[in-house]
């Protein structure tokens, strides 16, 4: 399968970070949202985090920076924007009634031979092909934030995703200069339902008092080697997201995952973390 053309649907932090990745390593990318505004931010974005990132840091020349931005055409048509891609990749909210509406109108849509991927972090890929006809064709191509630098990509082979579809995703994401980890669609996949776990078990030792949380984010900073302790980065993520994580892995997996109580209230209380400038910590 020759990708040339790249269709990103959702240019919010990931989409724009995809858009910005496959654009650096030579495909045209057609990034798409509903408002010319949102489109003009993530161009903006792009913009800045190329010349803070790349150039300013000697790894892209000025020039190359610009012929990077300018191989990104930005569209709130999306009909226009999948005529001549080789792949879409969806970077929308994470909500499965949207994401199959979705899926079912691009797979109506795009040509037979064209791979449907979605950049969800833990949402069933089978149960998101299920009103597609051609569920064959689609993906899972999990990137992470932020995508034109981190170096992993899980990719979630659907129940009825093909061996083809899988190996053509997987040769394009290890085109991106990617380190590709291959998992059966379960919930939260790999990376999502670990990390959800350390960060809520945080939160149950901050609940419970056994340590402030300062403390419990040094603990596994300097014990584990990880570069942002479990409050903090649930902060940066947002605890809602995390929440919403738990509930979903609670419904799918069972009750181990139930979210703490904590994080139930604190989102309750509009302590999302650094988006409402409140969370474990003040920002
Ligand atoms: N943020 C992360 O760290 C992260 C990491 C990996 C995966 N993800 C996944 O990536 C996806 C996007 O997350 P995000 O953080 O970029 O969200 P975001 O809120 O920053 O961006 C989502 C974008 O999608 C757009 N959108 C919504 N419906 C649309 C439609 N019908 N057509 C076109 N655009 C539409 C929105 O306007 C918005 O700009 C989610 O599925 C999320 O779970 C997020």
């Amino acid at each position: 399968m020759d990708i040339k053309n790249v269709c990103v649907i959702g240019a919010g932090a990931m989409g724009s970070g995809i858009a910005q990745l496959a654009a650096t390593h030579g495909y045209n990318v057609y990034l798409v949202d509903i408002t010319e505004e949102i489109l003009k931010k993530a161009k903006a974005s792009i913009d800045k985090n190329l010349n803070r990132f790349f150039v300013a840091k000697g790894k892209l020349s000025d020039e190359e920076a610009k012929k990077i931005l300018n191989r990104i055409y930005l569209t709130t048509n999306r009909d226009e924007a999948i005529k001549d891609v080789q792949m879409v990749i969806e970077a929308v909210f994470e909500d499965m009634a949207l994401k199959q509406d979705l899926l079912y109108d691009l797979d109506k849509k795009c040509q037979k031979n064209v791979i449907l991927a979605s950049n969800t972090s833990s949402l069933s890929i089978t149960d998101m092909a299920l009103k597609a006809k051609n569920q064959e064709r689609i993906v899972g191509i999990h990137f992470f934030n932020p995508a034109p630098v981190m170096k992993l990509i899980e990719l979630i082979k659907g129940k009825n995703t093909s061996n083809e579809i899988l190996e053509a995703s997987k040769n394009f994401a290890q085109s991106l200069n990617k380190t590709v980890v291959t998992v059966k669609d379960s919930p939260g996949f790999i990376t999502t339902r670990l990390i959800y776990v350390l960060c809520n078990e945080a939160i149950n030792m901050k609940q419970e008092g056994i340590a402030s949380t300062e403390d419990i984010d040094t603990a596994v900073k300097l014990a584990f080697n990880f570069p942002m302790g479990p409050l903090e980065l649930s902060d940066l993520v947002g605890n809602d997201i995390y929440l919403h994580i738990g509930e979903y892995l609670t419904e799918k997996l069972g009750e181990n995952y139930d979210p703490s109580s904590l994080l139930r209230k604190m989102v309750k209380d509009n302590y999302i973390g650094r988006k409402t400038k409140k969370g474990f910590y003040n920002y």
